[in-house]
């Protein structure tokens, strides 16, 4: 059966809310251990179901996996010999999966990855993960459904310029060239927290990487690493939804663990709107003072980190919808990001989509409906879409928001809010 959540108006959180290890590296990480045979152990794991389904993928390639995500652990055992094929009804789940690409070809000279089949939030191509793959000698075609790279004689280290820094791309490229023959440098590259993450681990095994964090890495390739113990970076996107949670509902919220740093342009934003925002000796808060009535709307344009994250676009469209003003918003990583706006526009916000900018004019109160989640983000931001909403909003499609939040509704409450959990009567196959 599916589920929606319940939501009642008129809240206004306040309190702490803790913040655990980010989704978007977590699963990279899980990719990452397959380059060392033996017990590799990651901690602060989030206790979402992208860690199952990635921890399947591991088990079919014949690693044993335990996860207990109460305790946020995953142990990963690799054997001497692994498989090196992702099937399609498990990367159709979970698109990060592509990340097994570099590790596979990198420890066993073969990968067969599923090619991910379109995704709610735009196209998004592979040519990065395979041109850069190639250029550190493996040979890459598509068939029968499938990413096909071959290495048979093992990888040599490349000079490799990316002509977009993609995330995923980079991630392939770096977890690949760790174990080719001879230095790699790629430019351009994803200068993301998680990058950097991945890198660390990287290093902790044994990998020679300089420049992780910059838009230059260089990779002295080594013949062997060795299984290791990490800790997963804080999950800056759920960081930021606790940050706008705060400012939309005029609220004041701490977020324990999470990392100011990581999110410089958006908390600068909201700094900049009325909000209070002050790094704590556990995290960082964002309060909205009681002099101001309602924050100020702001422009945003996403751009590559360490830009606005286009994860936390949906959210400041819901804070714009009820800020004062009118502001632009831009979305300018993926095409078709914007199915927060129809929904929004059913709760009575004024915003009108041009291309790929939004003009949004804030109004008083939003007046609660039923609205669908068509995403992790969305579905999160309709949530608090719905907090600042006469009356009460049903947001259904609540199984994606629980891939990157995990018990959200039960934080929520924490919190001060009124949200309930509820089989969503109706729903119709
Ligand atoms: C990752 C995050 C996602 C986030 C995104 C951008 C994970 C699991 N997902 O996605 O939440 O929104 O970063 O911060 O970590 N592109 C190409 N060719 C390629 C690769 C990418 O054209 O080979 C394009 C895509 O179509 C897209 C853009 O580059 O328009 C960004 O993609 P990328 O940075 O690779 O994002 P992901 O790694 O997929």
């Amino acid at each position: 059966m599916r589920e929606r959540f319940r939501v009642v108006g008129g809240a206004r959180l306040v309190g702490e809310v803790p913040v655990v290890g980010a989704k978007n590296s977590a699963l990279k990480l899980m990719a990452v251990a397959l380059l060392a045979r033996g017990r590799t152990t990651l901690t602060n794991m989030p206790a979402i179901v992208d860690v199952r389904i990635m921890a399947e993928l591991l088990r079919r390639l014949g690693v044993i996996v335990d996860y207990d995500p109460e305790a946020g652990l995953v142990a990963i055992d690799v054997p001497e010999t692994i498989g090196h094929r992702a099937d399609y009804e498990l990367v159709r789940a979970l698109r990060a999966s592509i990340s097994v690409l570099g590790p596979l070809v990198a420890r066993t000279g073969h990968a067969d990855v599923a090619v991910p089949g379109g995704d709610a939030i735009g196209s998004r191509g592979l040519d990065l993960h395979a041109s850069g793959l190639e250029a550190l000698g493996a040979h890459v075609h598509v068939a029968h459904g499938y990413l096909v790279a071959t290495a048979p004689r093992g990888l040599r280290g490349a000079e490799i310029r990316l002509d977009f820094p993609s995330v995923g791309a980079t991630e392939n490229i770096l977890m690949a060239a760790v174990l080719a023959r001879g230095r790699t440098v790629i430019e351009n590259v994803a200068r993301e927290p998680e990058i950097m993450d991945i890198a660390a681990m990287l290093e902790s095994m044994g990998a020679r990487i300089d420049g992780a964090g910059t838009g230059r890495i260089v990779v002295d390739g080594v013949d062997e690493l060795r299984p290791t113990e990490h800790r997963v970076v804080p999950d800056r996107i759920a960081a930021g939804t606790w940050a706008f949670a705060a400012a939309t509902t005029c609220g004041d919220i701490e977020v324990v663990g999470g990392v100011a740093e990581h999110l410089g342009v958006p908390l600068r934003a909201l700094a900049d709107s009325g909000c209070h925002v002050e790094a704590t000796p556990r995290g960082f808060r964002v309060a909205v003072p009681s002099g101001v009535d309602r924050p100020a709307a702001f422009d945003v344009a996403t751009l590559p980190y360490p830009g606005f994250p286009t994860d936390l676009q949906p959210f400041a469209l819901t804070y714009n919808a009820v800020a004062r003003g009118s502001a632009m918003v831009t979305e300018n990583l993926f095409e078709a990001r914007f199915r927060t706006v129809q929904e929004l526009a059913r709760l009575g916000a004024d915003m009108q989509v041009d291309g790929h900018h939004v003009m949004t004019h804030g109004v008083r109160a939003l007046s609660g409906a039923p609205v669908e989640s068509s995403d992790i983000r969305s579905g999160a931001a309709l949530v608090i879409a719905g907090l600042v909403a006469d009356g009460y909003t049903l947001v259904s499609g609540v199984h994606h928001i629980d891939r990157g939040y995990p018990r959200f509704e039960v934080a929520l409450r924490s919190l001060g809010a009124d949200i309930t959990r509820e089989p969503d009567e109706d729903w119709y196959e």
